[in-house]
């Protein structure tokens, strides 16, 4: 039984290439996001800011079920595209839905240039009672996720 879960989100397949070698490489659990209506609104992905004015005002997609039952993990790697300068929308809505209290939090974004953007310090303000680690991003191409993977690695093995 692992201790780690791999939660991730993926719109157009970046973040879900990562994941996978994520997956290739640390023995875990993974869960993909998905969404009940997988055609987002326009006021959730047209950009700029656009993504930032719905999680702003609250119009989250809604999440298909079964969410993750993430009570057996202590570890939780988290993936997600940089919307807006911060989480993708469908993370929002997850972190709303599951309890990460206590839990060790190892964030990883995909971007088009903003890195991690704003997400960590999101992260720590919705999770006050998890530890959200600095966590690494992507860019686009996974390739250039390897050295990082490694480290993520070592520290999951050092837990
Ligand atoms: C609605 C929306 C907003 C985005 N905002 C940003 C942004 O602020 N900064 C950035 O670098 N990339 C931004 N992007 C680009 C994505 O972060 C990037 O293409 C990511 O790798 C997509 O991951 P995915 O293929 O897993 O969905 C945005 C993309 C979308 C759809």
């Amino acid at each position: 039984m692992t201790n780690t879960i791999l939660i991730f989100y993926s719109n157009t397949g970046n973040t879900a290439r990562v994941a996978e070698q994520i997956a290739s490489v640390i023995p875990l659990d993974v869960y993909e996001v998905t969404l009940n209506d997988p055609t987002l609104p326009d006021k959730m992905l047209q950009r700029p800011g656009s993504s930032a004015t719905a999680r702003n005002n609250h119009e989250l997609p809604s999440l298909k079920a079964p969410l993750p039952d993430v009570s057996q993990y202590n570890n939780v790697i988290l993936g997600y595209p940089i919307w807006s300068n911060g989480v993708a929308l469908p993370i929002v809505s997850l972190l709303e839905q599951i309890d990460l209290t206590e839990k060790e939090i190892y964030p990883f974004s995909t971007s088009g240039g903003s890195g991690l953007g704003n997400s960590i310090n999101y992260l720590r303000d919705v999770l006050p009672n998890s530890n959200v680690h600095n966590g690494f991003t992507a860019g686009r191409w996974s390739g250039s996720a390897l050295p990082a993977i490694k480290k993520l690695a070592n520290q999951l093995s050092a837990v």
